[in-house]
């Protein structure tokens, strides 16, 4: 779990990016920080792998001030993935996913391996190892970022907009596969993106933050969408907020019709296997 206890950052121009922030993230699940462009969602992020040190305030990793851990030491656990996925341009692409474990010091078979099976599992075909990444799409660019970031199995995963500079189709395909991932791998995930569809999406809590830094609400996608905290909240989620709902819903109707049938066919796999008392093989 991550804590924000009365968190403020001040820059030294003064702005306050973070303005007394308090919040509960949730180990295994994926949260989300959204909000309009300046709201303080990046300062929030990178005071977790204190890449940003706050002024006020304690953030804690587990029980643990991260002001008590060494930057190097914390870092191992926290995988970072940023827009435009931020890899070494003179890097192929397979050394770029082995960046961390080349830093761990694991022997450079061993590292490359694990490169691989990462491509496999973020959907890169392995034809693309050996390229630059100049040589990849945009979407296999942010493939490439996401792998890096797991590419030593921390337990926590900073994503500050990572699918924001892809086409909209590109976009939804990498959140169905970041989270059909995400159901195998139940990594402590905070998730930041300024577009609140993404948000109802992905995350299991949404962190709605408005300019200035504060927190405006902090609940389920189905609480923010049933019942904004304010006319903030009611505005940024649009004018289309009777449809997200409805697709939200519908969605998990159709999530809970799946699972219900599997249930059944399970059932029914179990009720085939088992003998009936007084019957018959034939009558089977
Ligand atoms: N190093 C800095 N020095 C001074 N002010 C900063 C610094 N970094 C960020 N800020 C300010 O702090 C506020 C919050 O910035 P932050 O980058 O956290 O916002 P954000 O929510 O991530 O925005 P965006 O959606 O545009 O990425 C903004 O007003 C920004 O200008
Ligand atoms: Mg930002």
């Amino acid at each position: 779990m991550i804590t924000f206890e009365g968190v403020t950052k001040r820059y030294p121009d003064g702005t306050v990016a973070v303005d007394t922030l308090d919040l509960e993230i949730p180990a295994g699940r994926i949260t989300v920080l959204v909000g309009p462009s300046g709201c303080g969602k990046t300062t929030s992020l990178r005071m977790i792998n204190r890449m940003v040190d706050a002024t006020e305030g304690v953030v804690a990793v587990d029980g643990k001030n991260v002001r008590e851990i060494d930057p190097p030491t914390l870092r191992r656990g926290i995988g970072y993935v940023i827009q435009q996925a931020g890899l070494f341009p003179h890097r192929t692409i397979v050394d770029n996913i082995a960046t961390v474990p080349f830093l761990l010091g694991w022997d450079k078979k061993k590292a490359r391996a694990r490169s691989h099976e990462l491509m496999e599992r973020v959907g890169l075909d392995p034809k693309l190892a050996k390229r630059y990444p100049a040589q990849l799409s945009g979407g296999q660019q942010q493939r490439v970022g996401v792998a890096r970031a797991l590419a030593a199995d921390p337990p926590i995963m900073l994503m500050d907009e990572p699918f924001s500079a892809v086409d909209p189709i590109v976009r939804a395909s990498l959140q169905d596969e970041f989270l059909r991932l995400q159901n195998d791998l139940e990594k402590t995930i905070v998730f930041v993106t300024h577009d609140i569809d993404e948000a109802i999406k992905l995350g299991h809590k949404i962190a709605v933050f408005q300019v200035g830094g504060k927190l405006a609400q902090y609940a389920t996608p189905e609480e923010i969408l049933d019942a904004p905290a304010d006319d903030f909240v009611r505005d940024f989620l649009g004018g289309e907020r009777g449809i997200k709902r409805l697709r939200f819903f519908q969605e998990l109707d159709a999530e809970e019709a799946a699972e219900q049938a599997t249930e059944q066919a399970a059932e029914q796999r179990a009720a085939a296997d088992r003998p009936e008392a007084g019957s018959t093989a034939a009558e089977r």
